[in-house]
C-alpha cells in the first residue's frame, strides 16, 4: 500500500504492475480490498491503480466532510489528483465498482479526456428517492453516534447472495471485516454525498468511450434489469451478468469478473 499527499489529505493506493492505467474505484462502506483478485489477475498485463477513497481504509478525510458529506465529484478530483501526484496522464480504463460507480460517472464528467474506457458494475445511474435520500441522512447522523455495527447488519444481507451467504463464510467475514475497519466519519461521509448525488441517466447516451456493463446475476441493489437498461442506453456498450453473484461480484464469483475484464481490456488498444 502506498500513499499520496494530495492538497488536503492523504490517499492511499494499490499500485502493481505496468502498462495500461487501470483504475479500480471501491464501493461503500469498502476500499481496495474489495477489488483483491482483480488487482491479482490485472496486475500481470496492466498497471493497477486501485486507490482508497477518501476517509475509508488508510486514506484520510477533512474534518469538516462527516458533517457537510462529501460529493462523488469530490471523491473523483481527489483520483484525478491522486494520478496527477503519481505521474499518471496517460487515458485510463476506469473501473467503478457501485459507490465507485457514482464517482466514475462523475470522473468521465470532469475528465473525459483521462479516460479510455469505463467498467461500471453493479451501480446505479438515478439518484436516490426522497425517501432513500432521507434514510441515508437518518442513519449518518446515527452512525457518528453509535457506530458502523447496525450499518454493517443492515448491508450484509444485501450484499450477498443466498448461495454466498448460507455457504461461504469466508466471503462473509471478508466482507465484514472490510466493513468494520470503516470509520463512522468515513461512512456519514459517503452517506450524505450519495444522498445529495445527480441522476446521471440522460447523460449515459453522450458517452462515447468503450464501455462494459458488469452485473451480479441476483444483484439486490443494483439488478441485472436496472443494469441491462444502463447498457442499453449507452452507445455500443457490452453488458455481463455474472452468475452466482449478488452484488458484490468482485468477491463472490472473481473468475468470472476477472474473465470479463481481461477479454474486455485487451480489446482496448
Ligand atoms: C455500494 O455498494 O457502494 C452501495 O451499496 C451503494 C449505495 O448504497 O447506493
Amino acid at each position: 500500500m502506498k500513499t499520496a499527499q494530495l492538497d488536503s489529505i492523504r490517499l492511499a493506493y494499490e499500485d502493481q504492475g505496468t502498462g495500461q492505467p487501470v483504475v479500480l474505484l471501491p464501493g461503500y462502506p469498502l476500499d481496495h480490498r474489495m477489488w483483491g483478485p482483480q488487482i491479482e489477475a490485472l496486475s500481470k498485463t496492466c498497471r493497477v491503480i486501485a486507490p482508497d477513497l477518501r476517509g475509508f481504509g488508510q486514506s484520510t478525510q477533512a474534518a469538516e466532510d462527516a458533517a457537510s458529506g462529501v460529493s462523488m465529484s469530490q471523491y473523483a478530483a481527489d483520483v484525478a489528483e491522486l494520478l496527477d501526484a503519481i505521474g499518471v496522464s496517460e487515458p485510463v480504463i476506469l473501473c467503478g465498482f457501485s459507490m465507485g460507480g457514482y464517482v466514475l460517472w462523475q470522473f468521465s464528467r470532469q475528465f473525459p479526456e483521462r479516460v479510455k474506457a469505463i467498467v461500471p458494475c453493479d451501480t446505479r445511474a438515478i439518484a436516490d428517492t426522497s425517501e432513500a435520500r432521507q434514510g441515508r441522512l437518518k442513519t449518518a447522523g446515527e452512525v457518528l453516534k453509535t457506530g458502523i455495527e447496525p450499518v454493517i447488519t443492515a448491508m450484509l444481507p444485501k450484499l450477498l447472495c443466498e448461495a454466498t451467504r448460507n455457504s461461504r463464510p469466508e466471503i462473509v467475514d471478508e466482507l465484514t471485516t472490510i466493513m468494520r475497519s470503516c470509520s463512522p466519519q468515513a461512512v456519514a461521509a459517503a452517506l450524505r454525498g450519495m444522498a445529495d448525488r445527480p441522476d446521471v441517466s440522460k447523460e449515459l447516451e453522450k458517452i462515447w468511450q468503450p464501455t462494459l456493463v458488469l452485473v451480479g446475476a441476483e444483484d439486490a441493489i443494483s439488478s441485472p434489469d436496472e443494469m441491462r437498461g444502463i447498457a442499453d442506453k449507452i452507445p455500443g456498450a457490452e453488458f455481463v451478468e455474472i452468475p452466482r453473484s449478488g452484488h458484490m461480484t468482485t468477491l463472490e464469483n472473481p473468475e468470472a469478473v476477472n474473465a470479463a475484464f481481461v477479454d474486455f481490456i485487451s480489446r482496448q488498444s
